[in-house]
């Protein structure tokens, strides 16, 4: 090669090199110039979407990191103005992305501590619990409840009937003349004929346990009785009894005053005294009406025994023969016993309580006086 081959072959090189210089310059000084690429953004969206933080301190300090003015964002976007022109559309585009997900991500991180938060400050396990208002029972079925108990621990089991009833089973199958008043429309209240009607004591009962049971018989009926009487503090056009029933072979008079004692004794105290008047009703023979000593004036008289130092508490006698046979009972084979009381009556004495109409006022007031009597 000649020295002017050879020259031109060093001006080529040169050249050459000189121009992947250029590029490699040119190439540095955009990187340079714009000290980020695509990439670089979208390593900070990717960590930006799994951003975790468990307070309030560490999402500041997030925030901070990503979105103060001296952040990583922040930084990105101060490069922009040195991105190459073709590519700023890409870029801004990209930007605006980024600092929408850095917010978004600190928004949804603050929300999220505080949702958890309020949780959990609603949760005070310290707190005593508030109080739930209980209802307290009331008193007529204190007072029932206490009779079936102490006639439950005698034996006596519970038994049932419909309140609206048939002249059957209240007046016909109790040894009720056709002409008795209480039959009387200004006595009971009929409910379609003469044959359906409000039952006016449970007596009823009797006549339905009898007709589809065989003695030994010994139930408690109580339940609520309707009568046609004006309203006032001694009479209710609605009040409850509780019916007894004993049946079975050689029951006595004698059985019937041992029970009624002992349930005195029970509900009054054990100093309780009784006293039987002898008395009439169409299904008992003999028939009793049966005191207890006023608990009131102690016997010596006031208002309430009307000054006999007795008060009336139930009726009682032996079941007719008559009604044995009506139920479906051999009355040549077994004898029994029955009672018949009021509940508003025992309550009455019980606690107190000198007007009938307090127990169906619903008056919280009168009820709530009952919530320690259990
Ligand atoms: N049924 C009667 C009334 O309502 C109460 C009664 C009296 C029931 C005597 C009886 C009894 O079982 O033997 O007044």
């Amino acid at each position: 090669m000649n020295v002017l081959g050879t020259k031109l072959l060093n001006l080529i090189i040169t050249t050459a090199l000189a121009t992947k210089k250029c590029r490699n310059f040119a190439f540095e000084t955009n990187k340079q110039k714009s000290g980020m690429n695509i990439k670089d953004i979208q390593n900070v969206l990717n960590d930006i979407k799994h951003l975790e933080a468990h307070d309030e301190k560490e999402i500041e300090n997030l925030r901070i990191k990503y979105l103060s003015r001296k952040g990583e964002i922040s930084k990105l976007m101060s490069e922009f103005r040195n991105v190459e022109a073709d590519k700023k559309r890409e870029y801004g585009i990209k930007l605006n992305e980024l600092k929408k997900a850095a917010t978004d991500k600190i928004n949804a991180l603050r929300n999220s501590i505080s949702t958890s938060k309020d949780v959990n400050a609603d949760i005070d396990l310290t707190r005593t619990a508030s109080p739930v208002k209980l209802g307290t029972r009331h008193p007529l079925s204190l007072v029932k409840n206490q009779i079936i108990n102490i006639f439950g621990r005698m034996g006596f089991v519970l038994a049932d009937g419909p309140e609206v009833e048939d002249d059957w089973h209240v007046f016909s199958s109790m040894n009720f003349p056709a002409d008795h008043p209480a039959r009387d429309m200004q006595d009971t209240f009929f409910v379609e004929n003469p044959n359906i009607l409000l039952r006016t004591h449970t007596s009823s009962v009797q006549s339905r346990v009898m007709e589809v049971s065989k003695p030994p018989i010994r139930v408690i009926c109580p339940g609520r009785v309707y009568r046609n009487e004006a309203i006032s503090a001694r009479a209710h056009c609605f009040f409850h009894q509780v019916e007894g029933l004993y049946v079975d072979e050689k029951v006595s008079f004698a059985d019937l005053k041992q029970v009624l004692l002992t349930f005195s004794r029970e509900m009054f105290g054990p100093d309780t005294k009784i006293r039987l008047r002898p008395s009439y009703f169409p299904f008992t023979e003999p028939s009793a009406e049966m005191d207890i000593n006023c608990d009131i004036c102690g016997g010596k008289g006031c208002s309430f025994c009307k000054h006999t130092g007795w008060v009336e508490i139930l009726g009682c006698g032996m079941v007719d023969p008559a009604v044995l046979d009506a139920n479906g009972i051999d009355s040549s084979k077994y004898t029994g016993y029955a009672f018949g009381m009021g509940i508003e009556r025992i309550a009455n004495l019980k606690y107190k309580v000198d007007d009938l109409r307090l127990f169906s006022e619903n008056d919280v007031r009168f009820l709530e006086e009952f919530s320690s009597a259990y």
